[in-house]
């Protein structure tokens, strides 16, 4: 396979946290069989795999590097068997069907640059998405300063909007996020939106070398979602798992599966610092 590419952000999951996303999505209720699964920013496509064994029917992966189509021609279950790979960039309004995926599923890059960042480009995102402006209106006529925000915002925040888009009413979703995402106060209107859009399952913090073999070591969480509004009352398990091993997602998926304590009310963020690690 081509070398990863950070400005890319190229960090590929490794197996046992796919593996635990969907086998969690499964002890949540989701039905693999015979659903149609997207990765956005599907890489090498693990994601799709562990779909497809799962017993989904369509798989579609989609990633803005053409370098990935020798990657996906070296993995046994992509591309055919109900797998379509596309090389697109995922973000851009218009490249994807709105609401038409029964899983979103995957790990949007991080720290990586808007692929397109021209001025016409920019005003139809601000048009589009929600999550860049702290008030959560799209802008139709964007300022200069607006623009500017747009280009410098973390690709992984335009990312979350976009999976939840993406996915069915009532569909399923998994998404890696950087912690900063959950914790930090500058992105309380992002968790605010999220909370009150989707049913947040759990927010699991990963081991911090699951993406040291791409020489970074970022704190990084699993979310575990359903895209429909929260009923009154729901709460979110938040767990953390230390070593990316898959005794130890099991022993994890187990403890989900018994449900913990109850430890207190569902913070308005998702994560209060310091975030709690089993
Ligand atoms: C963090 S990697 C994850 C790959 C795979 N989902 C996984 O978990 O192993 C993110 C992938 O997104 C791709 N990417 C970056 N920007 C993108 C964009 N705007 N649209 C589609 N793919 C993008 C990168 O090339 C990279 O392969």
């Amino acid at each position: 396979m081509a070398d990863a590419r950070a400005e890319l952000g190229q960090y590929f999951t490794p197996r046992p946290i796919v593996d635990f996303a969907m086998d969690a999505l499964s002890g949540l209720g989701a039905r693999f069989d015979g659903a149609c699964v997207l990765d956005p920013a599907c890489g090498p496509g693990e994601w799709l795999c562990a779909a497809l064994e799962r017993g989904a029917a369509q798989a579609i992966g989609v990633d803005c590097d053409p370098a990935m189509i020798a990657a996906w021609r070296e993995a046994p279950a992509l591309p055919g068997g109900g797998c379509h790979v596309i090389i697109a960039d995922a973000l851009l309004p218009g490249a994807l069907p709105a609401g038409a995926f029964d899983f979103v599923v995957g790990n949007p890059p991080f720290g990586a640059e808007l692929r397109d960042s021209r001025e016409a480009t920019l005003r139809r995102m601000a048009a589009h998405y929600h999550l860049p402006w702290r008030d959560g209106r799209q802008r139709s006529s964007p300022s200069g300063g607006d623009l500017e925000r747009l280009r410098r915002i973390p690709t992984e925040l335009l990312f979350l909007e976009r999976f939840v888009e993406l996915c069915r009413p009532g569909g399923w979703i998994a998404v890696v996020l950087p912690e900063g995402l959950l914790a930090n106060s500058r992105w309380s209107h992002a968790r605010r939106w999220l909370l009150r859009t989707v049913t947040v399952h759990a927010v699991i913090a990963l081991p911090r070398e699951a993406f040291r073999a791409h020489a970074t070591s970022a704190s990084t969480c699993l979310l575990l979602m359903e895209r429909r509004p929260p009923a009154a009352g729901h709460l979110v398990a938040l767990a953390g798992v230390t070593e990316c091993a898959s005794a130890a997602f099991a022993e994890l998926l187990a403890a989900l599966q018994r449900g913990g304590d109850v430890v207190g009310e569902p913070p308005d963020g998702l994560l209060p610092p310091p975030l709690f690690r089993t």
